[in-house]
């Protein structure tokens, strides 16, 4: 797309231009706003893992809901901006590597309450690879998510809409009381991505002592 075709689609943006009225990093902070209000994900006092999170506008709305007692652990390939904040750590890290993984099971354990990911690469517009891609990133977090969360935590992804989704949901639900597809009023009408809210993590009986 061309820089001033972006440009123009952000001038028309009611949610870009929110999020610079309020203070966010990006317009996708209304998503996780609206499937707050919706799911009540989050809670008060909640550790919260959040993956794909640069430049850190779900980070800042989960920051919000869990207050001084909760603590965030943002991770991202790109950099994320520091929020200066003692309970908010961002790092610096791809989801494919190993590091990673033992990286957040010694700094969250099996303490997390929440796993959110907005895990996202760039699209190429083919949508069978754009699709795999995603679900690829989806798979990521959700194992990442299964040796982090506590019993009765939740876990988000987003996914694009399609016929092998079936199977990745195939692969979630044993894990969970309730999945749901959902598709926030904010996300771009173009746009094939969607939500999976898992409520209730049930246990991982493979990774469980
Ligand atoms: C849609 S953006 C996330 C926006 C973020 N939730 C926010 O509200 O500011 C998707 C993010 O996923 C990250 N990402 C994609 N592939 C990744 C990978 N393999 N490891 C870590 N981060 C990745 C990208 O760098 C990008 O910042």
């Amino acid at each position: 797309m061309r820089v001033s075709r972006v440009l123009s689609y952000k001038k028309q943006d009611h949610y870009y231009h929110l999020a610079k009225k309020e203070g966010y990093r990006a317009r996708s902070a209304y998503k996780l706003k609206q499937m707050q209000k919706k799911f009540k994900i989050i809670r008060r006092g909640n550790v919260v893992v959040d993956l794909g999170a640069a430049p850190g506008a779900w980070t800042q709305v989960a920051a919000e809901i869990v207050g001084n007692k909760g603590r965030i652990i943002a991770v991202d390939k790109n950099p994320i901006r520091s929020f200066y904040k003692e309970n908010i750590i961002t790092q610096q890290m791809d989801m494919r590597s190993k590091r990673l993984f033992n990286y957040l099971v010694d700094e969250v354990g099996k303490k997390a309450n929440v796993v959110i990911s907005d895990l996202a690469g760039n699209t190429t517009g083919e949508w069978r690879l754009d699709s795999e891609r995603q679900q690829y990133l989806a798979t990521l977090a959700f194992v990442v998510s299964k040796s982090l969360l506590v019993k009765g935590g939740n876990f988000v992804t987003k996914i694009f809409r399609g016929p092998n989704i079936k199977e990745f949901e195939d692969d979630v639900k044993p894990f969970f009381k309730s999945v749901k597809h959902w598709r926030p009023p904010a996300t771009r009408k173009k746009s094939a991505e969607e939500y999976m809210i898992c409520i209730g993590f049930t246990g991982d009986t493979e990774n469980d002592e």
